[in-house]
């Protein structure tokens, strides 16, 4: 076993995707391997956990192995295992979290279980260099939209979360409500670059005043009813994917920037599936510079589900002491909180 923390492999099956990475000093990715699940679930229109969980099963071991051979390296070169164990489904995040723990016990090597979301924004010191904190981080992904303080290592406050539909999760009811598939997300952003986002006018929930919550249902049934309506005949399929994008964007631009104003830190951070929107991505670009923040993102493969993110978590936490043991659980619905609170979790 290496004695630092030089190596270590990432587990990701937090949901649709299988992923086994190898991190070196918690930067360059030596190797990376994400099964995507999409077309299995695909003619569905959404995940099927049973089906997402044998698919897991059949592909993490031969993953992890084509992750060692790919970075030309064997356990012993390794300095401990990161694993995903929350928040996910459970049985998908329970195939990860066994096979880090078998590995665990057989090498010896250091374990930690790292939250997803804790995850998605460490995906940003892949790319980054002289991140200070404390920073925001917008995280939008299909199960979360969540606007994070980011203290320190393993330091998070939650400023403010969806009440109801996450903002991927948006994207995916409109695309299927639209026939375009699953997921929803890259194929709206693709049809929306050919419409007019202002061809109609979705409605925008900003909440009460201050309110750094998100809502994401209203606008979904408002393009659902719009479908139901006479108007929807004087507009393309790409006008109201535009339309929608837009709206979307308008609030998580609006609401970043008044909670970076408010938290006073001087750089934005975006992660998360739907941070790989070309649109948001372009818009919070230009606000956060025209504001004065320093803004990050990373690439748009990394935004998406990975292991290097995990492995990129581990790193900085192994180092900071954090260790979990072979009692390590799963937890479906596992809080992003300080790292020093989680044992009364
Ligand atoms: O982070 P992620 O890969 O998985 C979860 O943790 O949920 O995010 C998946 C979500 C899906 O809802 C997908 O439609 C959305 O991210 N997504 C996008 C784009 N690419 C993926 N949403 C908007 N624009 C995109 N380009
Ligand atoms: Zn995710």
């Amino acid at each position: 076993m290496s004695s630092n923390f030089h190596l270590i492999i990432g587990l990701e099956s937090s949901c649709d995707e299988t992923s086994a990475a190898i991190l070196q000093d918690g930067k360059n990715i030596l190797s990376s391997f994400v099964s995507s699940q999409v077309e299995l679930h695909g003619k569905y229109g959404g995940i099927v956990p049973e089906l997402a969980c044998r698919k897991h099963v059949e592909v993490i071991n031969p993953l992890i192995q084509e992750s060692l051979e790919e970075a030309g390296i064997s356990w012993n070169d390794i300095g401990g295992i990161a694993v995903t164990n929350g928040p996910g489904l459970v049985g998908a995040l329970l195939i990860g979290v066994a096979a880090a723990k078998a590995i665990s016990a057989v090498t010896g090597l250091p374990l930690l279980g790292v939250n997803h979301l804790e995850g998605h924004i460490y995906a940003n010191f892949l790319e980054h260099d002289d991140i200070e904190f404390p920073f925001l981080c917008l995280v939008v992904s299909g199960g979360h939209s969540s606007l994070i303080l980011v203290e320190g290592h393993g330091d998070y406050d939650i400023l403010g979360e969806t009440r109801d539909d996450a903002a991927g999760e948006a994207f995916d009811k409109v695309a299927r409500a639209l026939n375009l598939g699953y997921p929803g997300g890259p194929v709206i952003d693709k049809m929306a670059s050919d419409g007019n986002p202002q061809a109609v006018k979705f409605p925008r929930a900003y909440l009460e005043e201050g309110s750094l919550d998100f809502s994401f249902s209203g606008i979904k049934t408002a393009v659902i009813n719009f479908l139901r309506s006479k108007e929807a005949s004087k507009v393309t399929v790409n006008d109201i994917c535009a339309s929608f994008q837009q709206a979307v964007v308008d609030v998580l631009v609006d609401k970043t920037l008044y909670a970076a104003q408010q938290y006073n830190v001087k750089a934005i951070a975006l992660a998360g599936g739907v941070a790989s929107n070309s649109l948001l991505r372009s818009v919070l670009e230009n606000e956060a510079g025209r504001n004065g923040f320093r803004f990050m993102r990373p690439s748009p493969e990394l935004c998406t589900d990975n292991a290097s993110m995990i492995a990129c978590a581990g790193y900085y936490l192994f180092r900071e002491g954090h260790r979990s043991d072979l009692a390590l659980d799963v937890f479906p619905s596992l809080p992003l909180i300080r790292r020093e609170f989680l044992k009364e979790f």
